[in-house]
């Protein structure tokens, strides 16, 4: 019997119109593979949906939070229906910028010097470190929230007018690593490549990630040859410690100055929007893109014993 794949895209996240980009392909896809396929948008009735579609498994293409932080694995291991991606645990680490320091740190990867911020500190005019810093969000991500303060830039605290700070009371502040971007894929455990992000504008921001023309690919990144081998060494230990499943996708910075490599931070549900980069990275690596969403797919399951 063909099974029933419900993909749930779209969402309540601020990352709701790339997860719907991501669901259209991932759905086109997997109907040409022959599954029989249900787009669900869990932003109203999500129980209700399931209970209609009636679904064998879920291919979650979320992002941000509820479907990229580990609660929608955790409704789908109470539901006892399998799902793809990273469960409860990994998920929610991931999501979180200042738990994947803590966890990472320990075990060697560089990350830029940084700490976790009270938000009323920062408006009151507290300058948290030398610039120039990044001031983010700990969990969002499309580089939502992410203010980059050099020297004779206002402060946070005097771009609230233009762009006011919406997410939580806390925030992370990093030193700002000046240099090259760099992004790399894991399947199934293993890091595939490494591709450098050159966004035209300077800074790679939400319409760089998802405007055509916008920012230009170089595969495989421009970096000495020591260094790109840490990029896959450091983005294969952040995926296997966090026990993340079968894909995530790492994000870094190169200072070419001080022949340093930082790590920024990790994704569980990386894009998969025609300019995403895990789908270009592993088309090539020779995997087609369909055939990267029958891996993934293939690896959904259930995590929890509850016998
Ligand atoms: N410490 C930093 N130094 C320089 N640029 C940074 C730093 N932190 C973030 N950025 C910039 O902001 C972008 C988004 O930050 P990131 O930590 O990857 O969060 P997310 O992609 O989840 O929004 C990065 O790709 C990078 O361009
Ligand atoms: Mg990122």
């Amino acid at each position: 019997m063909t099974k029933r794949v419900a993909v749930l895209m779209g969402g309540k996240s601020s990352e709701r119109e790339v997860s719907l980009n991501s669901g259209k392909s991932i759905v086109a896809a997997l109907k040409s593979l022959g599954y029989e396929v249900f787009e669900i948008d869990p932003s109203h009735n999500l129980l209700e949906l399931l209970s209609k579609s009636k679904p064998d498994v879920i291919y979650n293409a979320l992002h941000g939070t509820y479907g990229e932080d580990g609660a929608i694995p955790g409704l789908l291991e109470v539901l006892g229906i399998p799902y793809t991606h990273s469960g409860i645990e990994a998920s929610a680490v991931g999501m979180n910028k200042w738990l994947t320091r803590i966890m990472l740190e320990n075990c060697g990867i560089k990350f830029p010097e940084g700490k976790k911020v009270k938000v009323a500190d920062l408006l009151s005019g507290i300058e948290p470190m030398k610039r120039p810093y990044v001031i983010k969000p700990i969990s969002q991500g499309s580089t939502v929230g992410v203010y980059i303060i050099k020297d004779g830039d206002p402060s946070f605290a005097d771009q609230q007018s233009t762009t006011p700070w919406k997410y939580g009371e806390e925030a992370l502040v990093e030193e700002y690593i000046p240099g090259q971007e760099i992004s790399t894929a894991v399947i199934s455990g293993k890091a595939i490549g490494s591709l450098e992000l050159k966004p035209l504008s300077g800074f790679y921001d939400y319409e760089s990630k998802y405007t055509d023309g916008k920012t230009e690919h170089i595969y495989p990144a421009n970096l000495p040859e020591d260094i790109y081998k840490e990029s896959l060494r450091f983005a294969e230990i952040a995926h296997n410690i966090l026990g993340c499943r079968c894909v995530s996708r790492s994000d870094m910075r190169y200072n070419p100055e001080k022949c340093m490599l930082y790590f920024l931070e990790i994704n569980t549900h990386p894009g998969f929007t025609n300019l995403s980069i895990v789908p270009e990275l592993a088309e090539k690596n020779g995997i087609p893109f369909e055939k990267l969403v029958s891996i993934i797919l293939a690896d959904a399951k259930l995590e929890l014993n509850a016998a």
